[in-house]
């Protein structure tokens, strides 16, 4: 059950209805576009956006660099439906609404999501500006959008997580890759709670515990996208060192920044991958 007492999946079936009747179009993929990255929806031909503020049951990032909305139309010869920005369960909404977008997505048509986000490296060699495809993540946020009872109208009860993040697809992104001549590194995707950075020892323990990357967002985004049993890439751009490899404080702005200055490559990834489903 929602916060208004409405079950999640009619709040869902709302929104969605709600963004059909308004835009008149649907979706084959879906983007989530996170801190910084969220420039590459307004290259979407043929465009409608619709401002999350708009959209019952959606909720506004207070976030810089999160422009909160919707934007459909078209990549290349591919429908597409993207978020500009998203919401973070840091920002005191549950994990349902955190997911909200997504299913709502996936309600318009989406059955493959493209996952993005910004992400401090764990692994030393990971330098700012690095992109990672996602190949596995760990879930140490302490949430899940699954809490509650079970509507089987999204997915089963306990849903496998062995393919999560779909391998045909990081197949497909490492190809795009090779053909514009951009370096993807692959990496497994530590999800915290934040807002507050990592200490340097919680560093070295994500490290261990098998983590490349670690950020505050996506784990409950793909918990959902498996339920739903959505095909699923997360594609990162490591903004900084996690904190304690080099000695440098963190910051928003400078997380923001590296985002922009690696834009160019990001968007020219987004677009390839977008060209080879297209064609597959
Ligand atoms: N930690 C957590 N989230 C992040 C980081 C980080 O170092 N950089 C960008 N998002």
């Amino acid at each position: 059950m929602s916060e208004s007492g409405i079950a999640e999946y009619e709040l869902v079936e709302k929104a969605a209805a709600y963004i059909a009747e308004r835009t008149g179009r649907r979706a084959d993929l879906a983007l989530i576009l996170g801190s910084g990255l969220g420039a590459w929806a307004d290259t979407i031909s043929d465009a409608v956006a619709v401002p999350y503020d708009e959209i019952p049951g959606f909720h506004m990032s207070s976030v810089a660099g999160h422009a909160g909305r919707l934007v459909l139309g078209r990549a290349g010869t591919v429908d597409v439906v993207a978020m500009q920005g998203r919401v973070h369960a840091y920002e005191g909404v549950s994990a349902a609404q955190v997911v909200r977008p997504l299913r709502t997505m996936w309600k318009l048509g989406a059955g493959t999501a493209i996952v993005t986000n910004a992400s401090g490296g764990l692994d030393p060699q990971l330098a700012p500006g690095s992109l990672v495809l996602i190949r596995d993540h760990i879930n140490l946020s302490g949430n899940t959008p699954l809490t509650g009872p079970n509507d089987e109208r999204f997915g089963a009860r306990f849903p496998d997580m062995t393919h999560t993040w779909t391998p045909e697809l990081r197949a497909v992104a490492r190809r795009a890759a090779a053909r514009i001549n951009v370096a993807v590194h692959e990496g497994v995707y530590a999800g915290v709670a934040g807002p507050s950075y990592e200490t340097p020892a919680e560093v070295q323990m994500l490290r261990r515990a098998g983590g490349d990357l670690v950020g505050m967002s996506t784990v409950l985004e793909a918990i959902a996208a498996s339920h739903l049993r959505m095909r699923l890439l997360g594609i990162s751009c490591v903004t900084n060192h996690a904190a304690g490899i080099v000695d440098e404080a963190l910051n928003h702005e400078d997380v923001q920044r590296v985002a922009a200055e690696a834009r160019g490559n990001f968007q020219r990834l987004i677009d390839a991958i977008i060209e080879e489903l297209g064609t597959t």
